[in-house]
């Protein structure tokens, strides 16, 4: 009988932890943003483990680790920084890409994550985009440490 008080407490304990979803974790980080987030404030909270966790939608045509090969879509190692449509010289990027022109920089990499089509209509990039701009911010985050 005495022993169920400090276990009740460890229960207590792990319920009240579990109830830390990661939801809970996003709406943190979204007040931390501010109220009228930029790219860049968002990239102050950006979380580059759960971009690592997003990256699953990009991997069945991206690789991503060095030396790893092209798939459907160019490796993306090193391309935060890079020029956009030039990282990968094997590639066969698409015209639409390449005349955007100039390097993949924060404010760039998010808008082509909203929506690809827009950024670069004619893209061979068949994905519709992450609406979100917390998630567009953590896959950024990993990105920046894939280089
Ligand atoms: C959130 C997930 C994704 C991310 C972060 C992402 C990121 C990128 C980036 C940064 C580039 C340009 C690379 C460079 O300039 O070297 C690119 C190009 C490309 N991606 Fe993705 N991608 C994603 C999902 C996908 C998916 C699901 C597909 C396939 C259905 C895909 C296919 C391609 C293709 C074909 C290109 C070349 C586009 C062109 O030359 O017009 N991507 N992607």
């Amino acid at each position: 009988m005495r022993a169920r008080g400090p276990l009740a407490l460890v229960i207590a304990a792990m319920l009240l932890l579990s109830g830390c979803s990661s939801d809970d974790k996003d709406a943190r980080r979204r007040r931390a943003a501010g109220p009228a987030p930029s790219v860049e404030s968002y990239a102050r909270v950006a979380s580059a483990a759960a971009g690592a966790r997003l990256f699953t939608r990009c991997s069945a045509c991206h690789s991503v680790g060095q030396g790893a090969p092209d798939l459907g879509g160019p490796n993306l190692h090193g391309v935060i920084g890079a020029e956009i449509g030039q990282n990968r010289p094997r590639f066969a990027y698409t015209a639409a890409l390449q005349k955007v022109g100039g390097r993949w920089t924060r404010a760039r990499m998010d808008a082509w994550l909203a929506n690809p089509q827009r950024f670069a209509p004619g893209t061979a990039m068949a994905f519709a985009g992450l609406a979100d701009p917390l998630d567009r911010a953590d896959v950024i985050a990993y990105l920046e440490t894939q280089r």
